[in-house]
């Protein structure tokens, strides 16, 4: 259930893999000192097992985009736990969380209303389903305007932030990256870190993530969509 864990400073980030349907969806838990919050809430039952295995308190709930996956569980969760949650239609902002601080904007696309939630003291954010291990999510709501424009602010953050989405759709994703351009070596080298050290090449530094998810290289809205499409036949 917990697929990965990373250790920022005082900080650790368990990756949970929620099994509802066939998506495999990852909500994480961002911890400290026996206290966690949950970003995006699929299903509750891995949560409270995961808060019990390991001790946790959970404080606050903090919701990507409306999805099953990634906010069916919330309700659940709020009823058992009384925790705090923030939908995606909260607007952008920069609040205490945690004992660190967390910078909500929205990155609207894959829905017309998604959230991004970046950590700059972590160095970590979290994408949902706008950004997904080398490629983005469908268009499911938002516009080809608005998907570009928030691939744009993310492109914004440092180089080295880790970015967390969604899903593991690497592979599938690379194949894709690897038919828009068939010699692009990153490409090439994450596909084949994946074989190797998986949890490293799905959770990548945006440096990296520029390199190899073709939707970061477009320059408009409109080739934007024109790749968008083609992933969609691909
Ligand atoms: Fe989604």
């Amino acid at each position: 259930m917990v697929k990965a864990r990373f250790k920022f400073g005082e900080y650790e980030l368990l990756v949970v893999q929620v099994l509802l349907s066939s998506y495999g969806t990852f909500n994480y838990l961002l911890c400290r000192d026996g206290k966690a919050i949950l970003i995006d809430a699929g299903e509750a039952k891995p949560i409270f097992q995961t808060l019990e295995n390991e001790n946790l308190q959970l404080t606050d709930v903090l919701i990507t985009h409306g999805h099953g996956d990634h906010s069916g569980g919330c309700r659940a969760i709020q009823d058992r736990l009384g925790v705090q949650s923030t939908s995606a239609a909260v607007e952008g902002r920069a609040f205490p969380i945690l004992g660190t601080t967390c910078r909500s904007f929205a990155t609207p696309g894959h829905l017309a209303v998604c959230k991004s939630y970046y950590f700059p003291e972590l160095g970590i954010c979290f994408t949902g389903d706008t950004i997904i291990n080398g490629a983005v999510g469908r268009m499911m709501g938002g516009t080809p305007e608005q998907f570009f424009q928030s691939l744009e602010k993310i492109k914004t953050l440092p180089d080295e932030t880790i970015l967390f989405g969604g899903h593991d759709y690497l592979e599938d994703n690379m194949d894709f990256a690897l038919s828009v351009e068939p010699d692009n070596d990153a490409v090439k080298a994450r596909l084949e870190r994946y074989q190797s050290d998986p949890i490293s090449a799905v959770f990548a530094i945006l440096e990296e993530e520029k390199k190899t998810n073709p939707f970061l290289q477009v320059t408009s809205a409109d080739e934007f969509a024109e790749l968008r499409d083609r992933k969609d036949q691909f």
